[in-house]
């Protein structure tokens, strides 16, 4: 049997990968710096590869991600990874973005990964619907969700279609030198989504258009400040999101909806209801 060590398992889709893997009957172990017991697990720090080091001992199949860390900070974690006795693939969360600096980090690692040898699989995911928690304090203060860019189109995706396409990665050998595009099935602006989630409260939310700074202040509370210049810089290119159906074409099931989305996750925007 393979064990895996999940990169990140307690994030918004790390959580998910874990899970898949344990029902799939698979070996899991998780990695991330706070991590609660119960399953195996080894807490440590990407800034600090020798605890990743540790926790690679015998594993074989690696998932990645790279939380608001700089490009520099990459190549000892993917050396670690390569250097591993037992270690033969990653499966890297990546991104959607065509260009600019979250796109040049993103595919900054996917080139450190390639040059390793090692088997990968790359997951350019499209912006994640959990980003749309960003919006539960302004939710939980009125009826009116303001920021800026409302307009501009995303396709969303559900972050348990980007573990199952994970999971399937790692499993099996047919997505070996892929770089999947995931996306959601929908194409919609901020200004769209906000009433999806007024219709599942069953409450009446509208969008109202503000600006960059205020969007900057939000994000710096919860994003280091270079991750949200990235990210906004992203936004204010403006450029038309892709949409694929490669969740549906690699899983076998069609990519959940944004209200699928809220839906399962209204304990928190429930917790806004006034
Ligand atoms: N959000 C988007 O729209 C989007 C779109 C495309 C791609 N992505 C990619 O997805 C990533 C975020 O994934 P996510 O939402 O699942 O993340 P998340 O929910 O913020 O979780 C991050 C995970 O990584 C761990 N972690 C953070 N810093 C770490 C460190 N220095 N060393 C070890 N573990 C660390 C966290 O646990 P601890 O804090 O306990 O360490 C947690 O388990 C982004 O960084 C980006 O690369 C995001």
């Amino acid at each position: 049997m393979t064990t895996n060590l999940v990169i990140g398992a307690t994030g918004n889709v790390g959580r998910h990968v874990v899970a898949e893997l344990r029902n799939a009957g698979e070996e899991v172990r998780a990695f991330a710096r706070t991590i609660a017991a119960g399953i195996d697990s080894v807490p440590g720090d990407l800034t600090e590869p020798d605890t990743l080091a540790k926790a690679l001992d015998g594993v074989e199949t690696v998932f990645l991600l790279w939380r608001a860390l700089p490009l520099d900070a990459a190549p000892p974690v993917v050396a670690a990874i390569a250097e591993a006795k037992h270690a033969r693939r990653v499966v890297f969360l990546s991104s959607a973005a065509a260009d600019g600096p979250v796109a040049a980090l993103h595919h900054g690692i996917e080139e450190l990964i390639r040059a390793t040898g090692l088997e990968w699989t790359f997951l350019r995911a499209a912006q994640f619907a959990a980003n749309t928690l960003e919006w539960v304090p302004q939710i939980r203060a009125g009826d009116v969700v303001r920021g800026a860019h409302g307009d501009v189109p995303t396709t969303l995706i559900h972050e348990r279609d980007i573990a199952a396409v994970a999971v399937r990665a790692m499993t099996g050998d047919e997505h070996l030198g892929r770089r999947y595009v995931l996306t959601g099935p929908e194409i919609r602006t901020p200004a769209e989504l906000v009433p999806v989630i007024g219709e599942v409260l069953g409450r009446d939310l509208r969008w109202d258009e503000g600006t960059v700074e205020e969007d900057r202040a939000r994000m710096l509370a919860w994003m280091p400040a270079a991750f949200v210049d990235a990210v906004l810089e992203d936004r204010a290119r403006r450029t038309p999101p892709l949409h694929t159906t490669t969740v549906e074409e690699v899983t076998g099931a069609p990519a959940r909806t944004y209200r699928e989305w809220v839906t399962e996750h209204i304990e928190a925007f429930a917790a806004a209801t006034r």
